[in-house]
């Protein structure tokens, strides 16, 4: 059975900042109050012409060229966004086109800020099974574009940017070596964006009454995560007869400071094991781990050969954590640059629009 490693990883946040102070212009809120009860510093906001599949083609032309893969070489995408550019199609359609993944599959998982973990461990289950060999995961928000800013419980807190990795099959042992999945939909209710599905289609009402927007009972979803983060540590751990001991560190959701230091103290861990950058970028649900491990390997603390376990929570609700030995990109002969497929990739689309185009006057003609 092959092996599914991580062997290319990137990310990319939008550049305007938007810090506490700047938010204390908007609703009644300090800059101590939510570095105090967040650990958060500043936040990354999408201009008005960036969204998720820019942000995710962004990350993952990153992550294509640390792996030096091409994206023609891509059997499978999974994007998981909770703030995706449409309900339907997929954002990952979106991003397979705008990179020139031209023989992949590509779907969008939600599971909400758990769902980089999920998707991970479904593309790696893919390679396992020996059914593909190249996948691409991407987190990519633009959660500013659902947050009620005049909502101090929430518009703190969350951030744009996305990040992803490159999954692909090896024989040599490593890579994703255990994960667990939970889901818990009787607290589906406490953090929600509950309006534009067809439970509440958008009227005029679910408008008024703020329906397109994160509701979170912020007490309720800090008491869970700090509950499951730990628990979820020590099952992906048992399953492969680890221990914290073995470790070098872990790369927990970024939501808030406070929760990753309450499962540091249960792990009975030093939080400098715990990577951490909630300070700058705030939560961007899917797109934080990722964007985490990023940093982790610019600052040299997640190298290969690496044990590092990711671990996540979120709506739904929602849970998980892996372990993962860390490797790398598979060493190559030839040079591979994925980012000159793009202007391949938006010929192509262009051209396939224009045949649509011109298939559908003539077909019309003809009826
Ligand atoms: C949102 C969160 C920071 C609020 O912190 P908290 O300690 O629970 O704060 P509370 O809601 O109990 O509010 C405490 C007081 O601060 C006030 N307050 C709330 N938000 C505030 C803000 N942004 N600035 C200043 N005061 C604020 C409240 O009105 C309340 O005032 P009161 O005591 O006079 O009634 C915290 O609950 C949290 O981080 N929860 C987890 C959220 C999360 O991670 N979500 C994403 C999961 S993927």
């Amino acid at each position: 059975m092959p092996f599914a490693h991580v062997t290319g990883w990137g990310m990319y946040v939008p550049e305007p900042v938007l810090t506490n102070d700047d938010i204390s212009k908007l609703v009644d809120t300090n800059d101590q109050w939510i570095r105090d009860r967040t650990g958060i510093r500043e936040r990354r906001i999408a201009r008005e012409n960036e969204f998720p599949s820019t942000l995710g083609v962004e990350a993952a032309v990153k992550a294509l060229q640390v792996a030096n893969l091409a994206p023609t070489e891509l059997d499978l995408i999974i994007c998981t966004s909770s703030s995706p550019e449409y309900i339907f199609p997929a954002t990952a359609c979106i991003i397979q086109d705008q990179i020139g993944a031209t023989k992949a599959g590509a779907f969008d998982l939600q599971a909400a800020c758990t769902g980089f973990i999920f998707a991970v461990n479904m593309a790696a289950q893919a390679i396992r099974s020996g059914s593909i060999k190249n996948a691409l995961v991407v987190g990519t928000e633009v959660l500013s574009r659902f947050v009620n800013w005049k909502d101090r419980g929430t518009c703190i807190l969350f951030g744009d940017g996305a990040g992803a990795f490159v999954l692909q099959a090896s024989d040599i042992p490593g890579g994703i070596m255990s994960a667990v999945m939970h889901s818990d939909g009787s607290g589906a209710d406490t953090l929600t964006l509950p309006g534009g599905g067809s439970h509440f289609p958008a009227s005029e009402l679910t408008i008024h009454e703020g329906k397109h927007f994160v509701h979170m009972d912020g007490k309720e979803v800090f008491r869970f995560a700090t509950r499951v983060m730990g628990r979820a540590v020590l099952e992906a751990l048992e399953q492969v007869k680890m221990t914290t001991d073995d470790i070098h560190c872990i790369i927990p959701h970024q939501a808030n400071y406070r929760i990753i230091e309450t499962a540091a103290k249960y792990l009975k861990m030093p939080l400098e094991k715990f990577v951490i950058n909630v300070d700058r970028y705030g939560n961007t649900s899917t797109a934080s781990i990722p964007i985490a491990t990023v940093e982790a390997i610019q600052n040299g603390r997640l190298k290969s050969g690496d044990k590092v376990v990711f671990v996540g929570f979120g709506g739904g609700l929602t849970w998980g954590a892996m372990v993962v030995e860390w490797t790398g990109p598979i060493p190559a002969k030839k040079q591979i640059h994925p980012e000159q497929y793009r202007l391949f990739a938006r010929l192509r689309s262009f051209v396939r629009r224009a045949i649509r185009y011109i298939e559908g006057f003539f077909s019309r003609r003809s009826l």
